[in-house]
């Protein structure tokens, strides 16, 4: 039974397996539940998001839906927050009135953990992005779309490209990566976007795309995240950093010949990717975010425990 989820790492391999199992099955079904998988209706479902979001929060909205929930938006600037409540106090408000899933994006590192030991016993917490730690829901949508395009995750090697130190995403598709074995990772950025390697045991590092790419299976380029940018030597509007790191027909090249491209979202064309990679034929990014809608709904019908299929 999985009653919260908020990072990869928590999770057992045959957990991971069944959500991706599932998520599969919600595909081939083109993210349609039937009737009697619309389990869950009569449940209330918050998406609180106190950072921007297109793909997660809206992918959430969706995939509640189709499992039949009642999908709230509460936006902060428009919330009783802005008169000085707490985010506790906002879910037991919420929870007073019946909702019982929380999804939550936050900027602040730690703060899930934190909800979690305040939220009452038949909630749900959903990590929707901490930070620059953790986006565990992007790391399983990501799984899902590897394996989708690959014949085993342990005879693979995933090249993970650009801002890694300030990635939620490349740190929760590392842990994922990591407890389905796989065969080779390697993370490639600037020595400014190196990040700190204790939270990448067993993983390769190197600032040369040449090198990280070669005979790479997936490719993830990474947005630069200026918002989570306080210092940095890395001018990031530049030609030079493109030149480097942004990925182009001719850099993908090195990589095998069957090679995914992958990016979480939001892109900067003409940044870390050209247009002629985002939508050319190694390009699996709009599937990213279809995938995205499977796995939440996975994600939901796992935590509500009632999926009719299993
Ligand atoms: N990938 C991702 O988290 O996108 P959003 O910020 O649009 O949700």
């Amino acid at each position: 039974m999985l009653k919260h989820l908020l990072y990869l790492k928590d999770l057992e391999k045959e957990m991971i397996c069944d959500l991706l199992e599932l998520a599969e099955y919600f595909l081939s079904k083109k993210n349609n539940a039937s009737s009697s998988e619309q389990i869950l209706q009569g449940v209330d479902l918050a998406n609180i998001f106190f950072e921007p979001s297109t793909r997660t929060r809206s992918s959430f909205q969706i995939a509640a839906t189709k499992l039949g929930s009642n999908v709230l938006n509460i936006d902060e600037e428009h919330s009783s927050r802005t008169k000085g409540e707490t985010i506790i106090d906002t879910i037991k408000t919420l929870e007073a009135m019946g909702v019982s899933y929380f999804v939550i994006r936050h900027k602040k590192k730690g703060f899930l953990e934190t909800l979690k030991n305040n939220i009452g016993e038949n909630s749900h917490l959903i990590n929707a992005g901490e930070s620059s730690i953790s986006h565990p829901t992007q790391g399983l949508l990501d799984l899902l779309t590897i394996q989708r395009h690959t014949d085993n995750f342990k005879k693979i090697k995933v090249a993970i490209v650009g801002d890694i130190k300030h990635s939620r995403v490349a740190r929760s598709l590392v842990e994922g990566l990591s407890i389905m074995n796989t065969g080779q990772i390697t993370l490639i950025a600037p020595d400014q976007f190196r990040p700190n390697m204790k939270h990448y045991l067993g993983v390769d590092y190197t600032n040369n795309l040449s090198i990280g790419l070669h005979k790479a299976d997936a490719v993830i380029a990474l947005r630069v995240q200026k918002e989570r940018i306080k210092e940095t030597n890395v001018d990031i509007e530049s030609e030079d950093y493109f030149k480097a790191y942004g990925l182009t027909n001719e850099k993908i090249a090195k990589c095998n010949k069957n090679v995914i491209v992958m990016h979480p979202g939001p892109m900067n064309r003409g940044v870390e990717i050209a247009n002629e990679v985002a939508d050319g034929p190694h390009s699996v990014i709009n599937e990213q975010v279809t995938n995205g809608i499977a796995m939440r709904m996975a994600l939901l019908s796992l935590m509500q425990n009632r999926h009719s299929s299993k």
